[in-house]
C-alpha cells in the first residue's frame, strides 16, 4: 500500500491523479487531515484514513498497513518540525518501510527562510532510520499567479527578487515527478533537485504577462521589507508576506535556480513553461 498525505491539497490531488495512471486505486490510500473533503478520492476506489499532523493517534491507525509513505510537507508553517516528527515516528511505529518528503531545492545550502523547518525535516528522516528519498521541489510557477491581475492593475509586477533566476516548475510537474518515486522501487537515499527546465528572472516574467496581455507591465524591484509591507498593504497575512519576501530575496541570492534537469528526467517530458501558467491565468 503506498499512503499519500495531503492528499486533499492542490498538489496532493495532483498525485493521486499522476499515481491512478500507474497503480491500482486499492494500493493507495489517502491520509488526509480532512475525510470530509475526499469523498471523490474514495469514490475512485481509494481508501482515505484520517491523518492530522498535529493529531499522531490518527497518524499511527492511518499509517497501518502502508508499506510506502509520501510524506507532503504541512502548510502551517512553524509548526511543522513537530508535525513532520509526529508523522515520521508514527510511519516508524508502523513498520512504513519507505518515506519520500517533499522538500525545498538545494534544502541543504538554501538561502530561504523556509528551509530552516525542510532541513529539519530531512534530518529526522535521517535519524528515524527508515529509507527515505528527498523530493527537494523548487517554486511553483503558479505562485506568481496571484500577482498577475494586480500587475495588469497598477501596470507594475512587484517582487525583490532582483536579478535572481527562477527555475519554477507546475504543481503537476512536481506532482507527477512524486508519483513516479513513490511507485518505482529503489528509491531509497535518493535526493532529487526538482526545478524547471528554464528559468526567468522576474522582469522577464513581467514582460512575458505585458507581451501576452497588450498591457504594459514593468518589473519594479523593491527592497525586502518594502515588499513585504507592500504584500501586507495589499491584505496578505504578515507571517505570509514576511515569508513571501523572504524567499524573494532568497531567490536574488540564486536559491531558486537549479539547472540539473532531474525534474524532467524522472517524468520523461519537458517541464511546463512559465509562459503556459501564464497564458492559463490570463484566460481564467
Ligand atoms: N514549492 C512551492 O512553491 C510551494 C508553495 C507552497 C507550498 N509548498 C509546500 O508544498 C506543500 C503542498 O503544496 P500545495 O500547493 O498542495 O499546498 P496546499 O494546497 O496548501 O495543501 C497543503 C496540504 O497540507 C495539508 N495539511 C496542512 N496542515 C495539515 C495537518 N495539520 N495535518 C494534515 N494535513 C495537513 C492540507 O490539508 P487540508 O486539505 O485539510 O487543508 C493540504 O492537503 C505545502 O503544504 C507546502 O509545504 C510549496
Amino acid at each position: 500500500m503506498i499512503a499519500v498525505t495531503g492528499a486533499t491539497g492542490q498538489l496532493g490531488r495532483l498525485v493521486i491523479e499522476a499515481l491512478l495512471k500507474k497503480v491500482p486505486a486499492e494500493r493507495i490510500i489517502a491520509a488526509v487531515r480532512s475525510p470530509e473533503k475526499a469523498a471523490d478520492l474514495a469514490a475512485k476506489g481509494i481508501t482515505v484514513r484520517k491523518a492530522d499532523y498535529s493529531q499522531p493517534d490518527t497518524l499511527l491507525s492511518a499509517f497501518g498497513g502502508v508499506e510506502k509513505l509520501l510524506l507532503i510537507s504541512g502548510s502551517e508553517v512553524g509548526q511543522r518540525e513537530a508535525q513532520h516528527q509526529a508523522v515520521i515516528n508514527a510511519a516508524k511505529s508502523a513498520g512504513v518501510r519507505f518515506i519520500a518528503y517533499t522538500s525545498l531545492l538545494h534544502a541543504d545550502s538554501s538561502p530561504l527562510g523556509l528551509g530552516v523547518e525542510h532541513r529539519a525535516t530531512e534530518a529526522q528522516l535521517e535519524a528515524s532510520g527508515i529509507p527515505y528519498a528527498l523530493l527537494r521541489n523548487g517554486w511553483y510557477t503558479e505562485n506568481y499567479a496571484a500577482s498577475i491581475a494586480p500587475a495588469l492593475t497598477h501596470h507594475a509586477f512587484i517582487g525583490a527578487a532582483g536579478e535572481g533566476r527562477i527555475a519554477s516548475a507546475a504543481r503537476r510537474d512536481y506532482a507527477e515527478a512524486a508519483a513516479e518515486v513513490i511507485s518505482r522501487d529503489d528509491q531509497a537515499g535518493k535526493i532529487y533537485e526538482l526545478a524547471g527546465d528554464d528559468s526567468y528572472t522576474l522582469a522577464e516574467f513581467a514582460a512575458e504577462i505585458a507581451r501576452q496581455s497588450g498591457e504594459q507591465v514593468e518589473y519594479v524591484n523593491l527592497a525586502e521589507a518594502e515588499f513585504a509591507a507592500a504584500l501586507k498593504g495589499a491584505g496578505l497575512p504578515d507571517g505570509l508576506a514576511e515569508m513571501l519576501a523572504d524567499s524573494d530575496k532568497g531567490a536574488s541570492q540564486g536559491g531558486l535556480f537549479d539547472d540539473s534537469h532531474s525534474l524532467s528526467r524522472l517524468t520523461g517530458r519537458a517541464t511546463t513553461p512559465y509562459q503556459e501558467v501564464i497564458k492559463a491565468t490570463l484566460a481564467k
